[in-house]
C-alpha cells in the first residue's frame, strides 16, 4: 500500500474529531458535539480564519475533514469550495450541509494536485492537513498557485520544537530505550496516520516562500499542556509555558 493510500485509509476510518463522539453519526447531535469539542479545544481558530469575513469571497478548504471549520465558511456566505482525501469526509460535509439548507462544491482529491485554475480564490485555508501529505511542499506550492494574487492563505501544520512533539519523543524514544530516534522519526510513525511530518518555524515559512509576505506564529494547545487523555494542566499554570512550545505553527500569508 502506498504512503498516501495509508493516509486515505486512516482518515477515512475515523475522521477528525469524531473518535470521541458517540452519537448516531451524521445526526445534528453529532454535529453539535464535533463542534463543541472543537470550541472547546481550539478557540483561537474563529480569530485565524475570520469566518464572518468571508461574505461573498471565494474560499477554498483543502483537507475539510468532518467539516467543522468548512460549515463556518458556509454559515457566513462564502462562495465555498472544499477537497479532501476521504469519501467519508465528504460523505458527512455534504449531510452536515443539508442540515443546515447550505450548499458548497465538494471535491475528493489530492491537495499536491488541485483541480482548480491559477489564481480562483481569495482566501484558501488548510488546518492541520498538508503535513499529513507525502509531499507537503508541493501542496504548498499548490495552496500557493490557485490564490488569486493579492488573496490569503491560512494554513497550520505541526511544530517540531513543541512540548506534543517533545511528549511523543520521551513515550516511543526515551522509555523504548531507543533515544537516538529523532523529533522528525517518532512524529512520523507514532502521530495519527503514518508518515506526519512536522517543522521548524523557518522550514515552514520557506514552504510559502513564493508568497509576497509570510507569517508564522507557534500556537500552544491543549494537546501540549495534557496529563492525560481528557486531563490537561491548570490553566493557572499554563499560563507560565509560552507560545512557541506549542503544537501548532498558524502560517498567514499573502501573495
Ligand atoms: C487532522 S485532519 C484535519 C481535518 C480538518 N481540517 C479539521 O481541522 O478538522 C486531516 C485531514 O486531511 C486530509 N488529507 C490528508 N492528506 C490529504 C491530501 N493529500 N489531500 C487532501 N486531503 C488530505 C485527511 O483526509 C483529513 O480529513
Amino acid at each position: 500500500m502506498t504512503l498516501k493510500e495509508e493516509v486515505r485509509r486512516f482518515w477515512d476510518k475515523v475522521p477528525c474529531g469524531t473518535r470521541d463522539v458517540r452519537l448516531t453519526e451524521g445526526s445534528p447531535e453529532y454535529f453539535s458535539a464535533i463542534e463543541q469539542d472543537r470550541d472547546a479545544k481550539e478557540p483561537f481558530i474563529a480569530d485565524f480564519a475570520r469566518f464572518s469575513e468571508q461574505r461573498g469571497k471565494r474560499v477554498l478548504e483543502v483537507g475539510f475533514g468532518a467539516g467543522t471549520d468548512f460549515v463556518r465558511f458556509a454559515r457566513a456566505g462564502a462562495v465555498l469550495t472544499g477537497i479532501d482525501l476521504t469519501e467519508h469526509g465528504a460523505r458527512l460535509v455534504r449531510a452536515r450541509l443539508a442540515h443546515e439548507g447550505l450548499s458548497a462544491d465538494i471535491h475528493v482529491g489530492d491537495a499536491e494536485n488541485l483541480p482548480f485554475a491559477d489564481g480562483t480564490f481569495d482566501l484558501v485555508y488548510s488546518w492541520g492537513v498538508i503535513h499529513h501529505t507525502e509531499d507537503t511542499p508541493r501542496a504548498a506550492r499548490e495552496i500557493a498557485r490557485v490564490v488569486k494574487p493579492g488573496g490569503r492563505v491560512c494554513v497550520m501544520v505541526y511544530h517540531r520544537h513543541s512540548l506534543v512533539a517533545l511528549q511523543c519523543w520521551i513515550l516511543n524514544a526515551l522509555l523504548r530505550g531507543r533515544p537516538w530516534r529523532t523529533l522528525s522519526d517518532v512524529i512520523f510513525h507514532h502521530i495519527e496516520s503514518l508518515g506526519t511530518q512536522a517543522y521548524s518555524l523557518a522550514e515552514a515559512k520557506n514552504l510559502f516562500s513564493s508568497l509576497s509576505s509570510v507569517a508564522v506564529t507557534p500556537r500552544l494547545t491543549p494537546y501540549d499542556v495534557r496529563i492525560t487523555r481528557n486531563k490537561y494542566l491548570p490553566v493557572w499554570l499554563r499560563r507560565f509555558i509560552p507560545n512557541r512550545m506549542g503544537w501548532f505553527l498558524v502560517i498567514e500569508g499573502i501573495k
